[in-house]
C-alpha cells in the first residue's frame, strides 16, 4: 500500500495471506479449533483491529481445518438489513463452493431455488456464476433457509463465519435475532463463530437471558500479541527482506500503539518500507513512520471533520488534547478546553461513541478510539 518496492512488504495490512506473514496467536488458533472440533458455536468479541477476522482467516486455513470442514466468511460490516445480509451469505456460500468437490457444487441452484435469478453463464468459459443484486430476493428468510438446507446437505460440515454480527442489531427487521436462532438450532452440522468488536452490543446479545443467544455458545475474546513475540516477529520479517530492526524500535510502537495489531501492521509495513535493504530500522525511523501514516490518512480525516455536528468535534478535539480525558462533563474540562457549554457535552459524547470515535472505559475517562487519528488532532489540529 504505502510502499513502492517491487518486493512484498512483509507486513500485510488487509486480507489474510498466509502462515508466513501472520503473528503469532498460535494459542487462540488451538483454542478456537478445540471449539470447532468438540461442535461447539463460538463468539468472538475484542477490541477493534486487534486481530478478530484475521484469526478466523488464519484458523480456516490451517491444514486440518480446511480438511475437514468447508469455511465461510461472511463480513456483515456493509449489511444494512436482512435482504443485503443473505445477499452477502449467498455470494459468498457460492464463491467458496466453486473450489469444492463437484457433486456438491451441482446442487447449489437446485437447492436455492430463490437464487436461480442470479445464474449467469460466463459466455466464453460456461462456467455458471452468481449475480444478485438485493432486488432479486424477495423473501430473504425462504432464502436463508435454502442456504442452510444446502450447508446441511455437503459432504463435509461447513463452518459459517458471521464477522460484524453486532450489525445485525442495526437492522430494521424486528426478529433478525430470534429467526437467526431458530435456523442455527435447526443445523445439525453446520458450525457458527459469531464475531464482533461493540462489546456492548454482542455482549448483550450472547450473555443477557432476555436474548435468544443467550449461553449458546462459548465465548472468547482476544488480547493484544504479547509484546516479546511481536519484536521477535517484526525482527524476522525485516531479516526476510535482508533488513534488520532494533528490538527498541519494534518496542516503542508496541507502546505507543497498546500492541494493536493493525497499528503494529501499519507502522512495521512503513518502517520496513522506509529502511533500505541492508539497512537497520531504529527509533528515529519511528517519527517519518507516523507522519507518513499520518499523512496518507489525511483526506479520511478531514472527511470525518467535515461531518460531525460542531459541539460533537469540538469535544473530540479536547478529548485528544487531554489524551485520556476524565470528568468530561464537569465545569474543570469545560473551562480548560474552552467548550460551549457542559450541558451540551453528554450529547456530543453519545454521538461521538455511536460513530465509534471516542470509547470510554470502566473508570469514566475517555479516549479517541483510532489512536492514528488521535495523533493526527494532536499534532495538526490542536497543537
Ligand atoms: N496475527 C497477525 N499477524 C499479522 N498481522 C495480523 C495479525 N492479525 C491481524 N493482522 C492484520 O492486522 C490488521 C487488523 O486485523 P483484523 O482485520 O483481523 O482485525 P479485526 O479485529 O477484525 O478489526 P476490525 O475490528 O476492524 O474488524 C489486518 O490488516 C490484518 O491483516
Ligand atoms: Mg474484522
Amino acid at each position: 500500500m504505502l510502499h513502492k518496492d517491487s518486493k512484498l512488504n512483509p507486513f500485510i495490512i488487509g486480507k489474510y495471506v498466509s502462515d508466513e506473514y501472520f503473528c503469532d496467536r498460535e494459542k487462540e488458533t488451538e483454542q478456537v479449533k478445540t471449539q470447532l472440533f468438540n461442535g461447539r458455536n463460538m463468539t468472538l468479541i475484542a477490541a477493534r483491529r486487534i486481530g478478530k477476522s484475521g484469526l478466523i482467516s488464519h484458523v480456516f486455513a490451517q491444514p486440518d481445518i480446511a480438511k475437514a470442514y468447508y469455511t465461510i466468511q461472511v463480513d456483515l460490516y456493509a449489511t444494512n438489513n436482512l435482504t443485503e445480509m443473505v445477499t452477502v451469505l449467498g455470494k459468498e456460500v457460492f464463491s467458496q463452493v466453486q473450489k469444492q468437490s463437484k457433486s456438491w457444487r451441482d446442487k447449489f441452484f437446485d437447492v436455492i431455488t430463490s437464487l436461480r435469478v442470479g445464474l449467469k453463464l460466463d459466455p466464453v468459459s460456461g462456467v455458471p456464476t452468481l449475480d444478485i443484486g438485493i432486488g432479486d430476493i424477495s423473501s430473504p428468510t425462504m432464502t436463508i433457509d435454502q442456504i442452510f438446507e444446502y450447508l446441511e446437505m455437503a459432504d463435509k460440515p461447513c463452518i459459517v463465519a458471521f464477522d460484524e454480527f453486532q450489525q445485525i442489531t442495526n437492522y430494521p427487521e424486528k426478529n433478525v435475532e430470534a429467526l437467526l436462532r431458530t435456523y442455527i438450532q435447526r443445523c445439525k452440522k453446520t458450525l457458527f463463530i459469531f464475531a464482533g468488536s461493540q462489546k456492548h452490543m454482542m455482549a448483550q446479545m450472547f450473555l443477557s437471558p432476555a436474548r435468544p443467544f443467550y449461553q449458546s455458545t462459548s465465548n472468547m475474546g482476544l488480547e493484544p500479541i504479547p509484546r516479546d513475540t511481536y519484536i521477535a516477529f517484526a525482527q524476522a520479517m525485516f531479516k526476510k527482506g535482508a533488513k534488520e530492526i532494533d528490538a527498541e524500535a519494534v518496542g516503542r510502537v508496541y507502546d505507543m500503539y497498546y500492541g494493536i495489531t493493525w497499528y503494529m501492521q501499519y507502522m512495521l509495513n512503513e518502517m520496513f518500507n522506509l529502511t533500505p535493504e541492508g539497512g537497520t530500522c531504529r527509533v528515529e525511523t519511528i517519527e517519518v513512520a507516523i507522519q507518513n501514516v499520518l499523512s496518507a490518512q489525511q483526506t479520511f480525516y478531514q472527511y470525518v471533520f467535515t461531518n460531525i455536528p460542531p459541539r460533537q468535534k469540538e469535544l473530540l478535539f479536547a478529548i485528544a488534547k487531554a489524551g485520556v480525558a476524565q470528568n468530561v462533563t464537569s465545569k474543570e474540562f469545560v473551562q480548560k478546553y474552552r467548550l460551549q457549554s457542559a450541558s451540551s457535552i453528554q450529547s456530543a459524547l453519545k454521538g461521538l461513541e455511536e460513530k465509534e470515535l471516542v470509547i470510554g472505559s470502566l473508570d469514566k475517562t475517555w479516549r479517541i478510539y483510532d489512536t492514528f487519528l488521535e495523533q493526527y488532532i494532536q499534532r495538526y489540529v490542536v497543537k
